[in-house]
């Protein structure tokens, strides 16, 4: 995928295709009516109509081979099952934990986490909560801060570890707030700062901190992989290490990890909760049982464990994770190259437009960033994802306030697309660019009391 520094040839897919799925092309004059009847929200196209799906990178990975023939080896046993057993060791050798606790996706392993730690009056810090982590803090009635590193979430800055913990800002929050925090969390690589690493001293920092004021640290792990792969080439004197070393390394200094496995783990569906904490851990399986299922399937049919097993073996290695950073990597140069704002460094799992700086015209509450993602689709049928003022706008003494960001996600599907689907993407994102003074923004003619950005209704600004 592109030239990386330094090397002599081209970085190919680490992989061929044994099957494939057809894309339907569709006109231009096609995905306005898609447009219209869809009231300009992109969640609302059928896939169908999408040539290059973008939306997101969870549960929507290519399965290998061997994933689809250790489906066929699933034991849907209720209890006990060997499938569980292979999971459960898949797991343990590469993030060392007592207790692993299956769940259906990477949510409900928040939602038993916040049932044990969450509740009113309490306050959990992290690098950035995800939404649906913050969203579980809050409906247990506690607060969820962010503690970025300062430049973290400034587009132009270019660090090799965006997505590092302030660490004086937690131990000002762990001194002043301490009875309340109940633990201390970090979301590798940060996703909603835009798939940025934190680095594997930042992690054991954060870890020696949670611990000199007793509190477990626990971390939302769902792009473990790739954010390995950027300690390996970014931080000095991790070079000479293998991935699964690098990955023990960050976990051993946990107390539980939150994961989906729907990123980092080449899983459909699937995600789990890991503790060494006996007690804690008996908390959970119990809650578990009440709303997944059963300790040794969690919300999991056996097939999907196997499955989970063996992308567990496949996302650690460095042909694939080479490619994939590159992959990205390749987008963002090319976009650089042509003027497009973006933001950088590029990310693990994601490119970033910046919408605020690419439509100056349109103010944040005209909602730049769904301007850009509507122009995407119809302009060359790619779905990608407003992150700015539609998600994150708030109400607040009964005005509308915008975002800190206006933001555009095109999220990559892991072993799914290939060069010159990246190359059709950056042709689309370009050609768009070139016209972005004729591009006008959107008003909201409805939407509902949460999360609006789901099901939200458009019209175009005249
Ligand atoms: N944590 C992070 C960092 C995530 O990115 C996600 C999901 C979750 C937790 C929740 O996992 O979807 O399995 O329940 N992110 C997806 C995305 C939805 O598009 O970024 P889940």
């Amino acid at each position: 995928m592109g030239r990386g520094v330094g090397s002599m040839k081209t970085i190919i897919e680490p992989f061929r295709i044994k099957s494939v799925e057809p894309i339907r092309m569709t006109t231009v004059a096609e995905r306005r009516e898609v447009l219209t009847k869809c009231h300009y929200n992109l969640f609302a196209i059928p896939s169908r109509d999408v040539l290059i799906d973008l939306l997101t990178d969870s549960g929507v990975a290519a399965m290998s081979a061997a994933q689809w023939a250790a489906i066929m080896r699933g034991d849907e046993s209720y209890a006990g099952s060997p499938s569980f057993e292979r999971f459960e060791a898949a797991v343990k050798a590469l993030m060392p934990f007592k207790h692993v606790i299956p769940t259906h996706q990477g949510r409900a392993a928040e939602a038993i986490l916040f049932s044990l730690l969450g509740g009113a009056g309490r306050v959990i810090p992290s690098n950035t909560h995800f939404d649906t982590t913050r969203g579980n803090i809050e409906a247990s009635g506690a607060e969820a801060v962010d503690l970025l590193v300062p430049g973290g979430a400034d587009p132009n800055c270019i660090a090799p570890f965006k997505g590092n913990m302030d660490l004086a800002r937690l131990a000002d929050l762990l001194r002043r707030e301490g009875p309340r925090v109940p633990c201390v969390m970090m979301t590798i690589t940060n996703n909603a700062g835009g798939g940025q690493p934190a680095s594997l001293a930042n992690i054991k920092a954060v870890a020696e901190l949670a611990h000199a004021h007793g509190k477990p640290f626990i971390i939302d792990g769902c792009r473990f992989a790739e954010n390995a792969w950027f300690v390996k080439v970014r931080e000095p004197g991790q070079a000479a290490r293998s991935i699964p070393d690098i990955v023990r390394d960050i976990f051993s200094c946990a107390d539980g990890m939150t994961m989906s496995a729907k990123k980092d783990a080449f899983g459909n569906i699937g995600g789990w909760l890991a503790l060494n904490d006996d007690e804690m851990a008996a908390g959970a399986r119990a809650r578990l049982i009440l709303t997944e299922g059963f300790p040794t399937y969690g919300g999991l049919a056996g097939r999907d464990l196997e499955a989970l097993a063996q992308g567990l073996t496949e996302i650690v290695d460095e042909d694939y994770l080479r490619y994939r950073i590159r992959a990205n990597e390749y987008v963002v140069e090319r976009l650089v190259a042509s003027g497009v704002p973006v933001v950088l460094p590029a990310g693990g799992h994601a490119v970033f437009l910046d919408a605020k700086q690419a439509l100056p015209h349109i103010s944040p509450l005209q909602y730049p960033g769904q301007a850009l993602a509507v122009a995407l689709y119809e302009e060359g049928g790619v779905r990608s994802c407003e992150i700015g003022s539609v998600m994150f706008g708030k109400w607040k003494d009964g005005g509308e306030v915008a975002a800190a960001q206006e933001l555009v996600r095109l999220a990559m599907p892991r072993r799914v697309y290939t060069q010159s689907h990246a190359d059709y993407v950056i042709e689309t994102i370009v050609s768009v660019y070139e016209r972005r003074e004729k591009l006008r923004g959107y008003k909201i003619v409805w939407q509902p009391s949460a999360l609006r950005h789901f099901t939200a209704r458009f019209e175009q600004l005249p």
